[in-house]
This record gives structure tokens, C-alpha cells and sequence, in this order.
């Protein structure tokens, strides 16, 4: 299974994405340099931007090579004023395309509070929770609920006088994705920070929708398969607060595409914010992992956003392509790669503004890649 050289391809993408990936690059030549496996990596143009300019969102052949990689790395899409025809955002095919042509269904956000690490509840950079009381891992499904290609509008006249979006919960969809969960639950070393329990939370909305009591349905048939864990219930709208109050209770969550979407930046705050909020968009042949903060325009160009999402990112990959291809060579890197994380951040040597410090993103870069190295 183990290959000689694996195929990873960097998607750039907008505004602030081609700046935390030239980072990942950064990290992952210096775990190359004493690794026992082999990456090789090339980068593939595509976008909201690069469709402005060439009215295709990849670049000749893109993404027949995104498709054969074995595993993808994105930076982030869109930007402002750049639309499509069809109502689609522009850098659609780079994120959502991916998400239904290679099938990938789990959409895994780990929300983890490093220590050094501070959240972002207020302007003021004051602890709150002891790192280790927020550390849960979100799986949102990726291929269906409101974000299924079911999308329709009423015009007359020229005029638009309704718009429709339908919420599908298929028995696949949701089969997967919960099963998904708990074999991830089973496996993970510890079990939630208040109590150790192996908790599995479906979070969703059954007291009033139908599809929702279908997914709680499908949860409970699934963890009949699952009696290790303990299963457990929260509506989506208590979760949102519940996720602030007492995270230390969670554990691995799973819910719905729209529900998911919302759920993950919230609880990003806990973590330190969207610099820090990672997610790997993972089927059962391809992955694409990513930061999930977007090419925030804002910071575009000013070399001071955040990339270690984008190295969380890059961890779940290399952690994801060794589990895929048996590589105890990746699987070391992404450990590796997770310590030096770490080191820095209990540091302090790679603030970036958004933690109150004025560490550059190429600076951050060159400490984590320093720590590696020193770490080898
Ligand atoms: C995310 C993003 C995407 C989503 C956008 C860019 C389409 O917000 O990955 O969370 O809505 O899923
Ligand atoms: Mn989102």
C-alpha cells in the first residue's frame, strides 16, 4: 500500500490563500528534509481570481491533476465583485465542485484550544477555559442537506418572486458521515476533557424538522453498532450556546451540511479564532484539507494573517495520507509536525495580530519550520 512518493496538490486559490500555503510548503519541505517518505508536490492555478481572468476557474488541465492527486491542499476561494452567471460564487468549482465530484462526504473539523493559545470572546486576550477543556473534533456532512444542487427560482416577467432552496437528508448521507463519527470516536486516544466519556453529540434540529428526525433516527440505529460510546443529544440552537458554555462536555459531534457550517465557525471563537479553525474535506478514495477563515480580503496582500490553520490543515493531511497508504513515515511527520505546533505556540514566538502579537505570516512559517528542524 505504502507508495514511494505521494502526489499532493496545492490549490492556492484568493486573496490570503496563496499566503498561508506557501507556509504549508515551508513546514512540509522542512519535515521532507528528514523524513523516511516522499511528498512531491505541485500546485495547480484556479479560482474566483483566475476566473476573472480567464473565464475558467483552473487553469488548463488543473483539475485532471487535482483529481488523480493523492490528497489536496486548498487555500482558500472567492473575492468580492467576482460572480458567475450561473449564481454560483466565483472559486465554486475549487471548493463545493470538489465537494460533490470526488464525493467528499465527511467534513472534519477539529476544535482544539493549544496552550498559549487564547480565545476570541471579546476585544480583550483574557483566559477563560484551560486549554485542555476545549478539544473536540466536528463532523459535518459535506454532499447533501441545504447545500444539495436543489435550488430553484420563480421568475416572471423578468422579475424573481421566489426562491427555493431544499434541505435533502438521504439514509447514505447521513449513514455515513454518522458512522464516520463514531469509528473516529472509538479510535481517539481520550474521550471528552470534562469527563473522559467517548461521547458521540448529534446535534440537530428534530423537534421541528423532518429531516432532522430522520438524521437523529439513523444516529441512534448506527450507535447500536457502536455500545463503547455514549451517544448524546443537543438541538442545534442550545448547542450554540452549550458549545461557549461547557465545551469541555464535547467530544466528537456530528450534524448536517448548513448546521455544520454555522457550528464550526462559532466554536472556532473557542479556539482562537478562524486563524487557528482547520477542516478536512474527506471521502472514501480522495481528501482535501484546508484552512476554513477564506481569503479574507481585508487581509490580503499584508502578510499578517494566521497560517496556522493552515498548518492544523496540513497535519490532518499528512496524518489522513498515512492512515490511506499504511506510511508510518507520514503518520511520524504528522506527529512531528504537531509537536513543533505546539512548542510554538506555548512559546509565544509566533503571535500573529489576531493573538495580540506582530509576528508576520512568513514569520510564523519560519519559526515552525525553525522548530522542526531543531526537533529532527
Ligand atoms: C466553509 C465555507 C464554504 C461553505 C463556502 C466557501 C462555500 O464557508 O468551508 O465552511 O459554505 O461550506
Ligand atoms: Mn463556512
Amino acid at each position: 500500500m505504502t507508495k514511494s512518493s505521494y502526489d499532493v496538490v496545492l490549490l492556492p486559490g484568493d486573496g490570503t490563500g496563496p499566503e498561508v500555503i506557501r507556509e504549508a510548503e515551508k513546514v512540509l519541505h522542512a519535515l521532507q528534509e528528514s523524513s523516511s517518505s516522499k511528498l512531491s508536490l505541485s500546485t495547480v492555478n484556479g479560482g474566483a481570481q483566475y476566473y476573472q481572468g480567464h473565464g475558467v476557474e483552473f487553469e488548463p488541465g488543473g483539475r485532471e491533476r487535482v483529481e488523480r492527486a493523492d490528497a489536496i491542499l486548498l487555500g482558500a476561494v472567492g473575492w468580492p465583485g467576482i460572480v458567475r452567471p450561473d449564481g454560483n460564487i466565483a472559486g465554486y468549482e475549487l471548493v463545493l465542485g470538489l465537494r460533490f465530484g470526488l464525493d467528499l462526504y465527511a467534513n472534519i473539523r477539529p476544535c482544539k484550544l493549544y496552550p498559549g493559545v487564547v480565545h476570541k470572546i471579546g476585544r480583550e486576550f483574557k483566559e477563560v477555559w484551560k486549554p485542555g477543556n476545549v478539544n473536540m473534533v466536528i463532523f459535518r456532512e459535506n454532499t447533501e442537506g441545504l447545500y444539495a444542487p436543489a435550488h430553484g427560482e420563480l421568475t416572471r416577467g423578468g422579475q424573481t418572486e421566489v426562491a427555493l432552496d431544499t434541505r435533502i437528508i438521504t439514509q447514505k448521507g447521513a449513514e455515513r458521515i454518522i458512522r464516520r463519527a463514531m469509528e473516529f470516536a472509538r479510535k481517539r486516544p481520550r474521550g471528552a476533557p470534562e469527563d473522559g466519556v467517548r461521547r458521540v453529540t448529534c446535534v440537530d434540529k428534530s423537534n421541528v424538522l423532518r429531516g432532522c428526525q430522520f438524521f437523529r433516527e439513523t444516529f441512534l440505529r448506527i450507535a447500536k453498532e457502536f455500545p463503547e460510546l455514549e451517544t448524546d443529544f443537543a438541538y442545534v440552537d442550545a448547542f450554540g450556546q452549550w458549545v461557549v458554555r461547557t465545551p469541555e462536555h464535547f467530544n466528537v459531534v456530528v450534524t448536517t451540511n448548513m448546521f455544520g457550517d454555522i457550528v464550526t465557525d462559532l466554536a472556532s471563537v473557542i479556539q482562537g479564532g478562524m486563524g487557528f479553525a482547520a477542516g478536512g474535506n474527506v471521502g472514501d478514495r480522495h481528501a482535501m484539507f484546508e484552512p476554513v477563515h477564506g481569503s479574507a480580503p481585508k487581509h490580503a496582500g499584508k502578510n499578517e494573517v494566521n497560517p496556522f490553520a493552515t498548518f492544523e490543515a496540513t497535519r490532518m493531511m499528512l496524518e489522513w495520507l498515512g492512515e490511506r497508504f499504511d506510511d508510518s513515515g507520514l503518520l511520524e511527520d504528522a506527529r512531528r509536525l504537531e509537536r513543533a505546533v505546539a512548542d510554538v505556540l506555548v512559546s509565544g514566538k509566533a503571535r500573529t495580530y489576531d493573538q495580540g502579537g506582530t509576528v508576520s505570516t512568513s514569520g510564523a512559517g519560519d519559526v515552525v519550520a525553525g522548530a522542526i528542524r531543531h526537533t529532527a
